[in-house]
């Protein structure tokens, strides 16, 4: 008799007619199934057990449909960084060890349906057969890298061995998911079958496999190196190394490593693999970039979670059944295009008609757009375009339940557009402005019920920026923040709550960042060096680069707004108005602070520029030797001051709120964590100590009150 089975509590196990065991996981503290210690526990419990009556086979499933494994358990994840290096290589060790139980014990199949990542698709690889539903939320993937990580229970090491080193590669450095054929196709998976037929056809799998030698035979070429000539294996560290620099830039050590890690652990066997890649993982882990990234991710997590009035907040908002867009310029269009990506009629208004006409192919091919192919393809524009609904006439948005106003940003022109719109909507429809500057208290001042009213600031261009600034306005009502921020999600979008004052968040804390880059070019550094030092930090792209590309008209506009109200600290620089002056717009007009022969990427004209350096050259001020240490303080410190400034102020609820704005509005590196992290990273009094060479500037450079206190205190920006 086989002694009774011990208490599971992640783990059921059945014994079907064929005496093969199926082992179901249900983990029941998540959502879905996580790789959690008691999950791991209750399968080394379950292997002991099955030992004492072994089965023919094992076939490992999940309990919970739509789930096979979506991973490991992050909070385990989280407390890596402070363990040293041995400690979190044990670690490694005895998951795989476990897994390696797994792999040498009775035949055993997978039935993946779901989502089937990190752990997950590890636990999947330790059985000697995989079978995948064709169903859509089948999803194969090691997203570790996404993570700043590795696959660390054998994923690096039995992954090439099964598909080949450069497929391997290609997975796992990038962290994408692939569906069952996909995974079929390139041999990670042994059958793709509906999710109806899976077990059945995993059962077949096993029946024909247990004993015909198959699974004895994969086993041992499993455990060998990986066929590998050197001339090939001189190609794929070459091709992928340089297209894994091209994707990093060498900012992220993960898929480097990843790159690294399996190709030397395709050259020597299965167990000294296994010892590679703990010790390539062990170093990730401990690299901080990882934990950086995994703070990314969980501020992410939590903003998924946030209702716009906080993480716990008791309110069950909708987006939007029927939406529309009043207002189809470059922003409208784009806002209108991505409400037809997400699956969403909408209506759009503008009272232009030859504008309309003229922009509704490109909001429909946006809509349509196929990232995979690159291309529009014409039956889907086409089928899309029965759910854009033009008009010219307000009445056109009666029945609409929220309204997003995007015309010309003045406020006369808004506010009665606005007022317009109230007229024909129902009492309860939300009406949201995608207002840059104006304050949504002054225009609120026209509306009858200014509770259902507030900003949905969106940003340029729409299909890429997923940030959005929901602003309340002060008579702004929760439920109407509360439907904006689901209406975001819906979009796809990740919304922040903001309150209203003047440049929000994003604008505010971009705007001292773009000023003392300006300041600088007066002072005499060249805008190149600039623009290096910004990207050498990591934002995709400098300062003066970026001025070009907002369009100076713009900048100027909405610096006006802003030096207005913290001209303490910035005042309007006279460099904006004097290019604006003479033509030179940005990249629209075809010269900013840089020239541009033609448009698009590259475009930039290289060598001197007389009439930039005159323009300058009016403007002046006094400028010694800088190192690019002290370019890159001058450009990120007054960035982090404003922010502080805007915690202190309530602006936003949360400073995590902050870090996900630059990440996603500005292109803050998210290896760096966010603004606070990275200030972390220095410490409040390091901060404190490099601003003090900065003080001549002035106010812009004062440590706040704020910053003194955590200095003091050696307390942190992000806590
Ligand atoms: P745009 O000038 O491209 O488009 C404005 C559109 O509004 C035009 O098609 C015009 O015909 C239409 N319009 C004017 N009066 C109207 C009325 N009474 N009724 C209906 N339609 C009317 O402007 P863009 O760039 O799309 O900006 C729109 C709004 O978005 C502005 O408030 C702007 O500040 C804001 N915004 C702009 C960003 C950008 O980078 N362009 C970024 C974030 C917000």
């Amino acid at each position: 008799m086989p002694a009774p089975a011990r208490e599971l509590h992640t783990l059921a196990v059945t014994r079907d007619a064929d005496g093969f065991a199926v082992l179901s996981f249900l983990v029941p503290e998540h959502g879905h199934n996580v790789l959690t210690e008691r999950a791991l526990h209750d399968l080394a419990t379950v292997l002991d057990d099955l030992s004492a009556a072994p089965p023919r086979g094992m076939i490992i499933r999940s309990g919970r449909p739509g789930s096979f494994f979506a991973g490991a358990d992050l909070a385990r994840l989280e407390t890596l960084a402070s363990l040293p290096a041995a400690e979190i290589e044990r670690l490694c060790a005895a998951g795989r060890d476990l897994f390696a139980r797994l792999s040498a014990a009775w035949p055993s199949v997978a039935v993946i349906d779901g989502t089937c990542l990190g752990g997950g698709l590890e636990l999947a690889l330790a059985c000697d057969l995989r079978v995948a539903t064709t169903s859509p939320e089948t999803q194969l993937g090691f997203p570790e890298v996404k993570l700043g990580l590795l696959p660390g229970w054998g994923g690096t090491v039995r992954l090439p061995r099964l598909v080949g080193p450069g497929p391997a590669v290609e997975l796992t450095a990038s962290g994408e998911s692939i569906g069952a054929e996909a995974a079929l196709r390139i041999g990670l998976v042994d059958a793709c079958v509906p999710r109806d037929q899976a077990l059945t056809s995993a059962r077949r799998l096993l029946e024909a496999h247990a004993a015909d030698g198959f699974v004895a035979e994969r086993r041992r070429s499993l455990g060998q190196p990986v066929p590998l000539d050197p001339l090939e294996r001189d190609f794929l560290a070459a091709t992928s190394g340089a297209v894994i620099h091209g994707r990093t830039g060498g900012r992220y050590p993960a898929p480097p490593t990843i790159l690294e890690t399996i190709l030397a652990g395709s050259a020597v066997a299965a167990a000294a693999a296994a010892s590679i890649e703990s010790a390539a993982f062990a170093r990730l882990a401990g690299s901080g970039v990882s934990a950086n990234l995994i703070r990314v991710f969980r501020i992410g997590e939590r903003n998924r979670r946030d209702t716009g009035l906080g993480v716990d907040a008791a309110i069950d908002a909708a987006a939007a059944s029927a939406p529309a867009v009043v207002g189809g310029g470059i922003m409208g269009a784009g806002i209108a295009a991505s409400h037809l990506r997400s699956g969403l009629a909408v209506t759009l208004v503008d009272v232009d008609a030859a504008k309309l006409a003229e922009t509704v192919p490109g909001i429909l091919e946006e809509a349509a757009w196929d990232r995979a192919t690159k291309s529009a393809p014409a039956a889907r524009a086409l089928e899309l375009s029965g759910r854009l609904h033009t008009a010219t006439q307000m009445a056109a948005v009666a029945a609409a339940d929220l309204v997003i106003e995007s015309v010309v940003e003045r406020s006369d022109v808004k506010q009665q557009v606005l007022a317009d719109i109230e007229r024909v909507v129902a009492p309860d429809a939300v009406i949201a402005t995608n207002t840059s500057t104006n304050p949504i208290a002054r225009l609120a001042g026209t509306l009858e019920r200014p509770g259902r009213f507030c900003g949905m600031h969106f940003f340029n261009p729409v299909r890429r920026m997923v940030l959005v600034e929901v602003i309340r306005g002060p008579a702004t009502n929760d439920a109407t923040v509360a439907r904006a921020v689901a209406h975001a999600k819906r979009l796809g979008k990740c919304p922040i709550v903001v309150r209203d004052s003047p440049g929000f968040l994003v604008n505010r804390v971009l705007m001292p960042y773009l000023h003392e880059a300006v300041e600088m070019v007066r002072e005499g550094v060249p805008a190149e060096r600039i623009d290096r030092v910004s990207r050498g930090f990591g934002m995709p792209m400098g300062p003066i680069e970026l001025y070009d590309m907002i369009g100076l008209d713009t900048a100027f506009y909405a610096g006006l707004v802003l030096s207005a109200a913290y001209g303490d600290r910035i005042e309007a620089s006279p460099v904006i108005p004097a290019l604006v002056k003479a033509g030179r717009l940005g990249r629209k007009s075809g010269a900013g602070f840089y020239a541009y022969a033609h448009q698009g990427p590259g475009a930039r004209s290289a060598g001197p520029d007389a009439a930039l350096a005159e323009i300058t050259a009016r403007y002046a001020l006094p400028g010694q030797e800088i190192t690019d240490r002290t370019i890159a303080d001058r450009l990120f410190l007054p960035m982090l001051l404003e922010a502080l400034r805007v915690l202190d102020e309530g602006i936003v609820r949360d400073g995590r709120d902050v870090d996900l704005a630059v990440i996603h509005a500005l292109g803050f590196p998210p290896f760096r964590g966010g603004l606070l992290a990275w200030a972390d990273s220095l410490g409040a009094a390091e901060v404190v100590r490099r601003l003090e060479p900065l003080a001549a500037l002035g106010a812009r450079m004062r440590p706040t009150e704020g910053l003194l206190a955590l200095a003091r205190d050696g307390r942190r920006f992000s806590a």
